[in-house]
C-alpha cells in the first residue's frame, strides 16, 4: 500500500498532481492537504474529481503525517522547518518550488529569500529525469525543475557535445506561457479582461528561472554560459513554447545529435520543424511530453530550437510523478501516458 500526501492541493500544481495520481496504478491512498480548504470535500472544490477522489482536504500537520511520499506544491514556508523530521521518518519528498534547485547557497538565498536550510540544499537532487535519472533513483529529497527551465534545459542540453563551436555567451531565449503558470491566486494582472486578447511580457530582465537554467546548464556544458531570457504570458491557460537561439561557427547535424541524445527518452520527441512537424502547444497539452524542433540556418550559423511543454505537467506535476516513480523503483512512465486531445 503506497500513500502520497500533497501540500498545496488547492493550487494548480497540487490539484494537477491529484488528477494524475487518481489514475496511477500503484498509488493506493492520496492525502490532499490545504490550509484554506481543510475539512471540505475535494470534489466540492475540484469538481472534475467527482467519482475519483472521495477525500477531504486535511490541515497541514507534518509532524504527524503518515505517508510514504510527499509532494510540496507550495512556495517556501514553515513546511521547510519540518523537512528533517519528515525525511527521518523515511518519507520521500518532491518539492515543486524554486528553492533548493540551485546548489549554491548564495544564489539560492538571493533568488528565493527566507527559509534557508543548508542541510536540505545539500540533500536536494535536481529532478530532471532525462539528465539526472540515476541520482534521482537514490534521492530522498527532490527539487523539481521550473516550468520554463524544463523546456529550455531539455532543448539546450544535447549541444553540450558541440560546445567548442558555440557562442555560449549569447544564448537568447523567449518563452510564452499560459496563465496557469502564475498559479491560482487571483491578481489584476491575471484578471480575464486584462489577459484575454493579450500577450504580456513580464520580469523581462530578471526572471527567477534565469539563474536556475544557467546554473544547471553550466554544469552540463562544464563551462560558463549566459542566457538572455524574456518570458511572456499569453491568452491561453496551459502550455509553454520556448524559442531558443544561439550561434555556431560550424555546421552541426542537429537531427542526428538530438535524436541520439534522446533516443531512450519516452517523454522527449525530436521534430525536424519541416512542414507539419513543428512543435506546438496542442500536441503537448495534457501530456508529459516535451517536443523539441531543431533548425539550423546555414547562412547565419543560427541554431533555432523550438521547445513545447505543458507547464503544469512536463513543466511541473508530470515530471514530479516521473521522479516519484523512479524513487519508488517503478517504471517512470506509470500514470503518465496521456495523449493530447485533438482537435
Ligand atoms: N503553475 C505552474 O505552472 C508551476 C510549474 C512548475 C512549478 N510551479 C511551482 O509549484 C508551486 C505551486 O505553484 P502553483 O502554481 O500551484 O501555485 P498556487 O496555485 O498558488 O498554489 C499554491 C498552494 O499552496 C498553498 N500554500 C501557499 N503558501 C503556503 C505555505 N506557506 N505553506 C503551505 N501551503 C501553502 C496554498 O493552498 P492553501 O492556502 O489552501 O494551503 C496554494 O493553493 C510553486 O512553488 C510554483 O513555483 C508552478
Amino acid at each position: 500500500m503506497t500513500s502520497v500526501a500533497v501540500i498545496g492541493a488547492s493550487g494548480y500544481i497540487g490539484s494537477e498532481l491529484l488528477r494524475l495520481l487518481v489514475n496511477h496504478p500503484k498509488i493506493d491512498e492520496i492525502i490532499p492537504v490545504s490550509r484554506s480548504l481543510a475539512g471540505k470535500k475535494v470534489s466540492s472544490h475540484l469538481t472534475y474529481l467527482r467519482g475519483f477522489l472521495d477525500a477531504e482536504f486535511r490541515e497541514m500537520d507534518l509532524e504527524n503525517l503518515d505517508a510514504d511520499f510527499l509532494y510540496v506544491a507550495a512556495p517556501p514556508g514553515e513546511w521547510i522547518n519540518s523537512m528533517q523530521s519528515v525525511l527521518e521518518r523515511g518519507i520521500k519528498v518532491v518539492s515543486m518550488g524554486g528553492k533548493f534547485r540551485i546548489k549554491n547557497p548564495e544564489i539560492d538565498s538571493k533568488t528565493y529569500p527566507g527559509f534557508d536550510n543548508p542541510e536540505l540544499l545539500d540533500k536536494a537532487v535536481y529532478g530532471l529525469p532525462e539528465l539526472y535519472r540515476e541520482e534521482i533513483k537514490k534521492a530522498s529529497f527532490i527539487a523539481n525543475p521550473g516550468c520554463y527551465t524544463t523546456s529550455i534545459i531539455l532543448a539546450l542540453a544535447p549541444l553540450s557535445r558541440h560546445k567548442k563551436s558555440l557562442d555560449l555567451g549569447r544564448i537568447v531565449v523567449s518563452s510564452v506561457s499560459g496563465s496557469s503558470g502564475a498559479g491560482a491566486k487571483p491578481s489584476r494582472f491575471l484578471h480575464h479582461p486584462e489577459m484575454s486578447s493579450n500577450l504580456r511580457p513580464y520580469r523581462v530582465l530578471e526572471h527567477r528561472h534565469t539563474p536556475e537554467m544557467e546554473h544547471i546548464l553550466s554544469r552540463e556544458f562544464d563551462s560558463d554560459l549566459s542566457i538572455s531570457f524574456t518570458p511572456s504570458i499569453g491568452n491561453h491557460c496551459r502550455g509553454i513554447l520556448s524559442y531558443v537561439n544561439l550561434f555556431s561557427n560550424g555546421e552541426i547535424d542537429l537531427g542526428k545529435l538530438f535524436g541520439d541524445f534522446y533516443s531512450e527518452e519516452f517523454f522527449v520527441r525530436i521534430l525536424s520543424s519541416a512542414g507539419e512537424n513543428v512543435p506546438n502547444l496542442k500536441d503537448v497539452i495534457n501530456t508529459n511530453f516535451c517536443d523539441i524542433g531543431v533548425n539550423f540556418d546555414r547562412g547565419r550559423g543560427r541554431i533555432l530550437l523550438l521547445s513545447a511543454t505543458d507547464n503544469l505537467i512536463k513543466g511541473g506535476s508530470g515530471t514530479a510523478v516521473q521522479n516519484m516513480n523512479l524513487m519508488l523503483g517503478l517504471d517512470e512512465r506509470l500514470g503518465l501516458k496521456q495523449v493530447a486531445v485533438s482537435p
